[in-house]
């Protein structure tokens, strides 16, 4: 498969949509970056890496962390953590909170930021040193120990995360948060300030396209099956109230996250990340899904 000639005719065909859509900026600090901007990198089972325009330039992967976080928890609870958090689709926005009312405190999947606020408590509870913990296992993951949490961004989401701090209340009330309401708030900012290039960031989803070597990263080590059920979660509840829409245009397990990035991966051959900040209504990066939609077009290569 000619991965590059593919990219460079993906490249063609969604420049048109370069100005298209409006990047985050319910997030101060993410309404400061650069919103014109398209990067795709492919890094293959074999060790290949394809990529195509602005690969290197570090971005916030937001609720992509949330792939990173189920990891560990997962690896750390195995079935367990599933009577913390559900596994369904939401069908609702990512930071809904009259769902987790309805739910009654049990955030519907992981993903949404109601189930990545009990895996940042899970994982307070549970580490060592969850700040330093964490960030080892991404880094692990990226093989690039220069990945680090952008603590002005997580600064500037707890200053108008009115939400996530309604969300973080409403579970505490419901006993689904073990530790302080702040602390917590606090590590998940951080988790979803880590920044990453497209490079590192298709390199960090290769372990989950990846069947042959096992998966162990530092402390955190899944089974083959587990892994595999990660790739169910992400392509049920990654795209959130959009994951019936990627799942139709792209047909790869993906997570998204409000920076403007994409992880997805075809299971035994590849990994994939895109980056553009410009979101559609729903949070998603409108070149990132064009591309991805048109990569298993034409490669013909999906799960589907
Ligand atoms: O909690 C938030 O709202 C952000 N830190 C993450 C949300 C996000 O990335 C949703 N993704 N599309």
């Amino acid at each position: 498969m000619d991965y590059k000639k593919i990219l460079e005719e993906i490249a063609v065909e969604i420049e048109p949509l370069r100005h298209v859509g409006r990047q985050a900026d319910y997030i101060p600090a993410l309404a400061k970056v650069n919103p014109d901007r398209f990067g795709i990198c492919i890094t293959t089972t074999d060790g290949d890496v394809i990529e195509w325009g602005d690969v290197s330039e570090p971005f916030s992967i937001q609720s992509i962390t949330k792939v990173f976080s189920l990891s560990m928890c997962l690896s750390m609870l195995g079935e367990k953590l599933w009577s913390r958090v559900g596994k369904e689709p939401s069908g609702a926005a990512f930071n809904s909170l009259i769902q987790l009312e309805l739910d009654r405190g049990i955030p519907r999947n992981p993903f949404i930021n109601a189930g990545a606020i009990v895996l940042a408590d899970i994982l307070l509870s549970n580490l060592a040193d969850p700040e330093k913990d964490y960030l080892d296992f991404v880094r692990e993951l990226a093989g690039d120990s220069h990945v680090d949490y952008d603590r002005e961004v997580a600064a500037s989401e707890r200053e108008k995360g009115y939400i996530n701090a309604a969300i973080a209340n409403m579970l505490k009330y419901y006993e689904n948060l073990d530790n302080d309401i702040e602390d917590v708030l606090h590590f998940y900012f951080l988790q979803c300030s880590v920044r990453m290039d497209c490079r590192q960031l298709s390199r960090s989803f290769l372990p989950f396209a990846d069947r042959r070597s096992e998966f162990l990263f530092g402390s955190v080590r899944l089974t083959a099956s587990q892994v595999k059920r990660i790739n169910a979660v992400m392509q049920t509840c990654g795209f959130y109230n959009d994951a019936g829409e990627y799942s139709y245009l792209v047909g790869l397990p993906g997570k998204s996250g409000v920076g403007g990035g994409i992880g997805a991966v075809y299971p035994g051959r590849y990994a994939v990340a895109t980056w553009s900040p410009r979101l559609n209504e729903k949070g998603n990066s409108v070149m990132g899904m064009k591309a991805l939609e048109l990569l298993t077009t034409y490669t013909r290569e999906s799960i589907f």
